[in-house]
């Protein structure tokens, strides 16, 4: 977006940022990713812990993540050097690209997934799915062809790079100003076809009926990470959109309406899958493959399916790829900024890198299906690592960096620009922000980190 000589580019309009943000945001965390989290770890149970982070954790520092962005204008690396005059703090923003960089390389796999569904979905062969144990099969069928899942994966990588080589980021954002409520639109949709389906009721209860016997330390684990990649926090997404964002935003107002878009579309797909998964009879623990097993499924049994399905999986790749690209800017703006890079050379170099390292990850659905580390497979190792550890810890170094290294009142001048109203007639939900950030968030996720090593074993909780 911007090459060391240039000035710094702006997003065109306070709605400018609202939607490449909330474009990061919504994506496959919150139609592929929620459900099959939710599904693996007990339904209500899991939904309701994650709402709670990301209301007590996620919106605090979100916050906290675009207030750094802005402040200094730099990518994450940058960003946390300037304000902090230490090698420690620009390593915290470090991490955040190095996260960018693994989280993409296997995203860009399922968003692979998605493309190719556009052409199943188009050929007709959603009509062969209308048994759905030929749904989930065909799927299988599909992700054990090595060609088939590097191809899309290729396919959808090279997507990416075009428009963030072209920086026409700024068109695909305006685009999503109607994409993104159709795809609203049609997730209603299916929701709703979802709910009267006869036998939906089952999965209304998995849904509503709190099944607290499967949650453990790492439940809770679990769903701050959720909280975290959905959110697209703790890696310096959100800090580097936040650093093209103007002074005149309210960045408190903002980043609450991306966090009540992004958790409705989340908990709208949450419903559309499990009511259908149930009427049809599928495994709501089916992982990563739940949606294409599901939806095709759902396609066939409802009025105009045959239109619905392909035009579906169009909006589903877009807002892929308005996430995917959010990573891919994370690490073009480091070395253009740090490094002095061409933008060119950067998104050329790190899109070929990123696809090499999401290879292990595409081969762990066929060939390399065996080959575990610590039970994992490769594919779930890298989700695991950086979903559930490193942006976890971003998020509380960017919480404990405001309170402890940058200091409330430097950074509250700064958060007020564009903010006054919120200081001047509600000052309580500032003094909140500010408790959150120096007590809850750090120390929360400071537990939960711990928990889930096992470091707290001995309370038996
Ligand atoms: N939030 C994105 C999604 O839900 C994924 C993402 C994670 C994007 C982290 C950027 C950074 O699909």
């Amino acid at each position: 977006m911007s090459s060391p000589s240039s000035p710094r580019e702006q997003w065109g309009s306070k709605i400018g940022f609202i939607l490449a943000a909330a474009g990061s945001a919504i994506g496959l965390g919150n139609i592929w990713k929620f459900p099959y989290v939710a599904g693996e770890n007990g339904g209500s149970a899991f939904i309701i812990i994650y709402l709670i982070c990301t209301a007590v954790i996620g919106l605090p520092v979100l916050i906290g993540e675009i207030l750094i962005g802005r402040t200094t204008q730099l990518n994450p690396v940058g960003a946390f050097r300037a304000l902090s005059k230490s090698k420690f703090w620009a390593g915290v923003g470090g991490m955040g690209v190095v996260a960018g960089f693994l989280i993409l390389s296997f995203y860009a796999v399922i968003a692979g997934w998605s493309l190719g569904y556009i052409y199943e979905s188009i050929s007709g062969g959603l009509f062969a799915y209308a048994d759905p144990t030929k749904a989930a099969d065909h799927f299988i069928e599909l992700t054990n062809n090595v060609a088939w899942i590097i191809g899309y994966f290729a396919a959808f990588m090279i997507l990416t790079m075009v428009v963030v080589f072209a920086g026409v980021q700024k068109g695909i954002e305006r685009g999503s100003k109607i994409m993104m409520p159709l795809l609203f639109l049609l997730l209603i949709f299916v929701m709703i076809r979802g709910i009267t389906m006869e036998g939906s009721s089952e999965g209304l209860k998995f849904l509503l009926e709190p099944d607290w016997s499967h949650v453990s330390g790492q439940t809770v684990l679990i769903a701050l990470g959720q909280a975290f990649f959905t959110l697209s926090m703790g890696m310096g997404a959100m800090l580097t959109y936040g650093s093209y964002m103007s002074k005149k935003t309210s960045i408190p107002t903002s980043a609450l309406q991306i966090v009540i878009l992004d958790t409705a579309i989340a908990l709208i797909a949450g419903i559309a899958i499990f009511t259908s998964v149930f009427a049809v009879g599928l495994d709501a623990n089916a992982g990563p493959g739940l949606i294409f097993h599901t939806l095709p499924a759902v396609f066939t049994k409802m009025p105009g399916g045959e239109i619905i399905g392909p035009i579906f999986f169009i909006l589903l790749t877009i807002a892929a790829i308005t996430s995917a690209i959010s990573l891919l800017e994370v690490i073009t703006a480091y070395f253009v900024d740090e490094k002095g890079w061409s933008r060119h050379k950067a998104v050329l170099v790190f899109g070929g890198f990123t696809f090499i390292l999401g290879i292990p990850s595409a081969l762990s659905f066929n060939v390399m299906s065996n080959f575990t580390i610590f039970g994992l497979n490769f594919f779930d190792l890298v989700d695991y690592i950086t979903s559930n550890i490193m942006l976890p810890l971003g998020g509380l170094l960017i919480a404990v960096f405001i309170a402890y290294v940058w200091k409330f009142d430097k950074a509250l001048v700064e958060l007020k620009n564009g903010a006054e109203n919120i200081f001047n007639n509600y000052p309580l939900l500032i003094t909140l922000w500010q408790i959150f950030i120096k007590y809850f968030a750090p120390v929360l996720i400071f537990l939960v980190l711990l928990h889930s090593i096992g470091l707290l074993d001995f309370l038996s909780l």
